[in-house]
């Protein structure tokens, strides 16, 4: 894929060298609302539910997806989603009241936790949402909280460990032996057994095996390990299942030398050995679930940041941002590639390297590395590819920084979805004890 399609595939574009994002010019939008800025764009959240969606569809009608609401919590991106049909995972109790609070009906949340406390199966029981088990030892423990409650021991999922993972880096692997996540093989039959004797008469099971990952391929050898061990379920305790869940973790292309994940692969590779698996009879007729977050929502937000410092010390040269790991963590923690372009390149310049930093004090402070781009200056706005997942529901206020605002842009209009907290917000919480005042 050439960069201008590479870049247009993510709504945004060059007007006589003015960045636009969803037909809106970015630099307006930087001086009007500040920076750093999340900015949200509509449209791509929908075009991407929408072609997922219909790629399942096409081979598999019974299919929920569920947006991994860790990537990106903000309400009103929710709310896109739930118009849009989208049922969600949450992995906390403050997940699922964030989107109870979005107007989403319990029926469409999962509630995929691990170390689970009795406060979070209370709150989920005491809702009706659905639990995805992470170990055996929770079950007694939820059920003794539902018949607490007066509640029905409805439908019970296990999160399987198949072993085989994958993704974008060593901490967004989620399977394997030494993983802290699901249960594996060896103990799949027992815990499917302590649900049968417990009363439970439904039954769910998912995998998520990473995050992050663009090549369909490495999905392979998991789902062929996920399909054996509920095929050995359902010969074994002659179960049937409600749902199989294939968890999140497709990929975007992050870098311009990456191209869009294969849907039609990925789909080949899940969705229909899903089928055939479903088509041979004895795992009843399940519906096909999948948990994206990153996928759905990523590619839907830049970050607009303003240079305030270009330092040259003979050796290397820094433009350094007010958006800093604080802002975006994922370049620090995982090492993660953001595309980072100017939003005014009317004078296209001489092309020079330039570490891009933030304010932050740590020289691991680096949003991106020996990046060539035509000569910068202070003042001028900068931005930030690819942020909508894991990116403000990570930030921090690491050296008393507030969070940034966040906007939604919308068929050429803007809304502000998130206020930029104020130094009022850092301190609210903090108590001077007495003998300190
Ligand atoms: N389902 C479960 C149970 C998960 O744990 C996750 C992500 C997802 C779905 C969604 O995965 P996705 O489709 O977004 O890959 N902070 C890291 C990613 C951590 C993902 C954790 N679990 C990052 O910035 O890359």
């Amino acid at each position: 894929m050439n960069y201008e399609a590479w870049l247009k595939n993510k709504d945004l574009e060059y007007r006589d060298g003015i960045l636009y994002f969803g037909d809106i010019n970015t630099v307006n939008l930087a001086n009007q609302y500040g920076t750093p800025l999340y900015v949200n764009n509509e449209q791509i959240i929908r075009d991407r539910y929408k072609k997922l969606k219909n790629a399942i569809n096409f081979e598999y009608k019974n299919n929920e997806i569920h947006f991994a609401v860790k990537a990106n919590s903000n309400i009103a991106i929710l709310r896109i989603l739930k118009s849009e049909g989208a049922s969600f995972d949450c992995t906390s109790s403050g997940e699922i009241r964030t989107c109870l609070k979005a107007g989403i009906s319990p029926d469409k949340i999962m509630f995929t936790g691990n170390m689970f406390t009795d406060e979070d199966f209370k709150f989920a029981v005491g809702h009706d949402v659905l639990v995805n088990l992470d170990s055996i030892s929770q079950l007694d423990r939820l059920v003794k909280i539902i018949d607490d409650l007066g509640k029905e021991k409805r439908i019970i999922s296990f999160r399987i460990n198949p072993e085989f993972g994958a993704g974008h880096h060593p901490h967004t692997i989620t399977a394997g032996k030494n993983i802290k996540f699901g249960i594996l093989d060896n103990q799949v039959i027992e815990a499917y057994t302590k649900a049968l004797n417990l009363g439970f008469m439904k039954f769910g099971i998912h995998i998520h095996i990473g995050s992050g990952i663009i090549n369909p391929l490495d999905f392979e050898k998991a789902i062929e390990k996920f399909f054996a061990i509920i095929a050995n379920i359902a010969d074994k305790l002659d179960m049937v299942f409600e749902f199989i869940d294939f968890g999140g973790g497709l990929g975007i292309p992050y870098n311009p030398k990456e191209d869009p994940l294969n849907l039609g692969d990925f789909i080949n590779i899940v969705v229909k050995k899903f089928k055939e698996i479903v088509e041979r009879g004895n795992v009843g007729a399940p519906q096909f679930k999948i948990e994206p977050g990153r996928y759905l929502i990523a590619e839907a937000s830049i970050i607009l940041a303003q240079i305030n410092t270009i330092k040259y010390n003979g050796y290397k040269r820094f433009a350094g941002l007010n958006a800093g790991f604080n802002t975006l963590i994922r370049p620090i923690l995982y090492g993660s590639y953001h595309h980072i372009i100017k939003c005014d390149n009317r004078n296209e310049n001489e092309i020079l390297t330039y570490d891009i930093v933030g304010p932050i004090c740590e020289s691991g402070d680096v949003l991106g590395k020996n990046r060539e781009l035509s000569k910068l200056k202070e003042n001028e706005y900068l931005a930030i590819l690819d942020t909508g997942a894991y990116g403000f529901t990570m930030s921090s206020n690491y050296n008393s920084r507030t969070r940034s605002a966040e906007i939604l842009i919308n068929n050429g209009c803007t809304h502000i979805i998130r206020e930029a907290e104020k130094f009022n917000d850092l301190i609210a919480h903090q108590i001077i004890p007495d003998h300190l005042k």
